[in-house]
């Protein structure tokens, strides 16, 4: 079993999102005795919280339900679960970099969307106080993200 961790800053847009994202992917492949995911924020304000309305409308659009998924805040016991820890953006790499004990749980962490086929950068921006276009194409980095980091571990792990 591959556990994957996505984190964002609050948990309610694109960490989410990716889950989603990416448990349809896993769905899709019957892989979901292979591959666990779940998501986290680094930050404490929106624990319990089902995603933002925007994300879940923009997400359903594109025919991926998060309705069900509520706001986690990461924390230092997530390196024991987790093989891969997949931030959206710097500040979240530092924010949880912090946290790392040792080198081996430093190593878990990576960039999201080094994963991506296509050259995207390093950071999927924060939508939170932009417009619904910022939604759609978060959820267009993150699908492209998502496949990538499908067939890596594919590839990676021989499911
Ligand atoms: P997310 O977006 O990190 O993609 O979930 C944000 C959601 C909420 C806040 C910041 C970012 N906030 O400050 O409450």
């Amino acid at each position: 079993m591959v556990r994957v961790l996505f984190v964002c800053l609050g948990n309610i847009c694109r960490s989410p999102t990716a889950e989603g994202v990416f448990r349809d992917i896993i769905l899709k492949n019957n892989s979901h005795t292979d591959i666990l995911c779940e998501s986290r924020g680094t930050g404490p304000w929106h624990v319990g919280e089902p995603p933002d309305p925007r994300s879940q409308e923009c997400a359903l659009k594109n025919n991926v339900d998060i309705s069900d998924l509520r706001g986690r805040q990461f924390s230092t016991y997530d390196f024991e679960v987790f093989d891969y820890i997949l931030v959206m953006d710097e500040s979240n790499y530092r924010d949880v970099i912090k946290l790392a004990k040792n080198e081996d749980d430093e190593k878990k962490v990576k960039y999201f969307l080094k994963y991506s086929p296509k050259s995207r950068g390093l950071n999927v921006p924060d939508p939170y106080h932009g417009g619904p276009e910022g939604f759609q194409n978060v959820f267009r980095l993150i699908q492209e993200a998502a496949e990538g980091l499908w067939t890596h571990l594919k590839s990676e792990h021989k499911f």
